[in-house]
């Protein structure tokens, strides 16, 4: 969800519909702002996205110059109007982010004294126990600090009273928060983005943290409400307007802006003109002597991370575990002495992500992290923060980033490899120029579109889908059927090749489409034949690989795209690129809605 919060020196309502615009990536099934009128509060709040928010109102205007508003994705409570934020007393309004874990108890308290809650939120409980202190005299500061001592769970919170035109309160546990600077007015944001029309002087309040805003400045408190200060920093964020360019989805943009993202990222892992890896962050462990790497995440990140596990045993000859954050969290694994701990997330701000994070903190491994966005709590909590540099990505599906992390994963593979002398000068010079001729790869294999469009034209009637790959190959398949499911919501399922056999073929029939992904390398040979399985059995076979693969795939293929040759090292970063487009043309076709799809949300902060 995003928060967004201003006491203004003019009416709000427009600014927070556009901060809220910007924080949309962060949910979107409803949306609502609350505002002073005539120190009464009011809100206006709307199922669905934010622009059936900015019609309402527009028939019925808020006039108020403080206020607060809320992009929603639901955790608790259907995404309907009643369940949307902000919720409200007749005296506090409050938006949320997170989860508040012990609602049902608050719930219960409440009720013996007659604070009955109208909606199904688990928030509602934090506006009716700041409402009861209220009413038994408390001042806003004093009711929303005994508050807090009762939340459990992790959130961002902020509040607006009742007759309190200069001031807004926030509170910080788990999920990000900053507050941002103006001349005379003060502004409250769930990241620097939401912010970057206002301000660029932010601080960012630490877990625990809760504030108290008025036009004058912030009284920062920490979590046993001592006063502390929060450094102000310049944001960077206000130079990088977020627009669409040319292409009609930020998701197509993002697609195409792969060969300089993946550039940018290499750059500054490598020193090309003297074709070795050289990174630049200082290392708080010595790769030579790491015992094994652990690595964590969600999703696409969680593909990156396989894909970069055999690049990690093969190269470097170092043992590697990957598993989903939220398994991992709460699997309590024994880990050993002289382990890193690699933690990879776009947003920086995965809840799951974060939690496995700290366990491993905990237990004493190296804790590093290789996230896209530099000020967030994942970085912030690792020893050292390896970065992409593929600027923001807006499109709910990631492209970039995940590129972005295979290319930066790639060079850590490398690096770990020299420092454990797996890897020689020669075979390092020649690594790294395969990783140099990517981007212009990647611009080549993005002139496939014309033919991808014709085969997803055909995709788009499929009711399910198979993915398969051996190899590094193996987790762009599930990549491949993850996207394809994200935004087209199409059934499809990512497969090891040499497991088809042993359940999925069952699937096969004439209306099954199987996408088999497999450049030339050494494991081409095997899963080719595992593709001549399925078209034995009249699967309708689309194949991605290059000249030479296509020189040696057989009869019974229905569609083969072409991507250039590459050494077998940069391939599994090269195929992920016509999977990308299968997936966004067949959502095209499908129409539904490719950068905002149903029930998603780019930024996962609850677990
Ligand atoms: C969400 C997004 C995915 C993303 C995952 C992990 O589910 O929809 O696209 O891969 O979160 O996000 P992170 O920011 O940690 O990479």
């Amino acid at each position: 969800c995003g928060i967004v919060g201003i006491i203004g020196t003019a009416p709000v309502a427009p600014r927070l519909v556009d901060a809220l615009k910007r924080l949309e990536y962060r949910g979107y099934d409803s949306a609502g702002v609350a505002t002073l009128e005539g120190g009464n509060i009011a809100r206006r709040r709307a199922e669905g996205k934010l622009g059936n928010l900015a019609q309402k109102l527009s028939f019925e205007p808020l006039e108020g110059r403080i206020g607060i508003g809320h992009t929603r994705w639901a955790t608790h409570g259907a995404p309907t109007e009643a369940n949307a934020h902000p919720h409200a007393t007749e005296r506090v309004a409050v938006v949320h982010n997170g989860i508040i874990e012990n609602f049902r108890e608050l719930l219960a308290d409440l009720a013996r004294d007659g604070y009955l809650p109208k909606t199904q939120t688990d928030t509602e409980s934090v506006a009716l126990w700041v409402s009861r202190e209220l009413d038994r005299g408390l001042d806003p500061e004093m009711a929303v600090g005994r508050t807090l001592r009762v939340l459990r769970g992790a959130f961002a919170l902020a509040f607006l009273f009742k007759g309190e035109d200069t001031m807004l309160i926030a509170a910080r546990r788990g999920a990000p928060l900053a507050i941002g600077y103006g001349d005379t007015e003060m502004y409250l944001g769930s990241d620097a983005m939401a912010l970057a029309p206002f301000t660029s002087r932010l601080s960012y309040l630490q877990d625990g943290d809760w504030a108290v805003l008025t036009p004058r400045g912030v009284t920062i408190r920490d979590g046993q409400d001592g006063i502390v200060q929060r450094e102000q920093q310049v944001s960077a964020a206000s130079a990088l307007m977020v627009d669409k360019g040319n292409h009609r989805h930020f998701m197509a943009k993002e697609i195409y802006e792969q060969p300089e993202t993946i550039s940018h990222t290499l750059s500054h892992y490598l020193d090309m003109g003297a074709e070795r890896v050289a990174l630049r962050e200082t290392l708080p462990f010595d790769f030579a002597r790491l015992s094994r790497l652990t690595m964590s995440a969600c999703g696409t990140a969680y593909f990156a991370g396989s894909i970069a596990k055999y690049w990690f045993e093969k190269l470097a000859r170092l043992p590697v575990d990957i598993d989903v954050a939220s398994e991992f969290r709460y699997r309590e694994p024994p880990l050993q002495a002289d382990g890193l701990s690699l933690f990879i997330s776009q947003s920086g701000e995965t809840a799951d992500t974060l939690a496995a994070l700290r366990y491993c903190a905990g237990q004493g491994q190296h804790v590093a992290s290789l996230v896209n966005v530099r000020e967030s709590t994942i970085a912030r909590e690792s020893q050292v923060v390896f970065p992409t540099l593929c600027g923001p990505e807006i499109g709910v599906a990631s492209t970039k980033a995940l590129t972005a992390q295979l290319s930066a994963l790639a060079s850590l593979a490398l690096a770990a490899g020299v420092a454990r002398g797996a890897i020689g000068p020669e075979a390092e010079a020649e690594l790294v120029r395969a990783l140099i001729s990517l981007p212009s790869a990647v611009s080549k294999a993005l002139k496939s579109e014309g033919q991808i469009v014709e085969i997803a034209k055909s995709l788009s009637k499929a009711k399910d889908v198979l993915y398969l790959g051996r190899g590094p190959m193996y987790p762009v398949a599930m990549e491949g059927a993850l996207k394809l499911k994200e935004i087209s919501y199409i059934h499809a399922e990512g497969y090891a090749a040499g497991e088809l056999k042993h359940g999925p073929i069952a699937l096969v029939d004439e209306s099954m489409p199987v996408i088999v992904v497999a450049p030339s390398d050494p494991l081409m040979e095997k899963t080719l034949s595992n593709m001549q399985e399925v078209a034995a059995r009249g699967g309708r076979i689309i194949l991605i690989t290059d000249e030479d693969g296509a020189a040696q795939a057989g009869h019974g293929i229905a569609d083969i795209i072409l991507i250039p040759k590459v050494s077998s090292f940069v391939a599994p970063i090269l195929a992920t690129i016509p999977v990308q487009l299968l997936a966004y043309h067949t959502a095209v076709f499908m129409g539904t809605d490719v950068d905002q799809p149903r029930n998603l949300a780019k930024s996962v902060t609850v677990e």
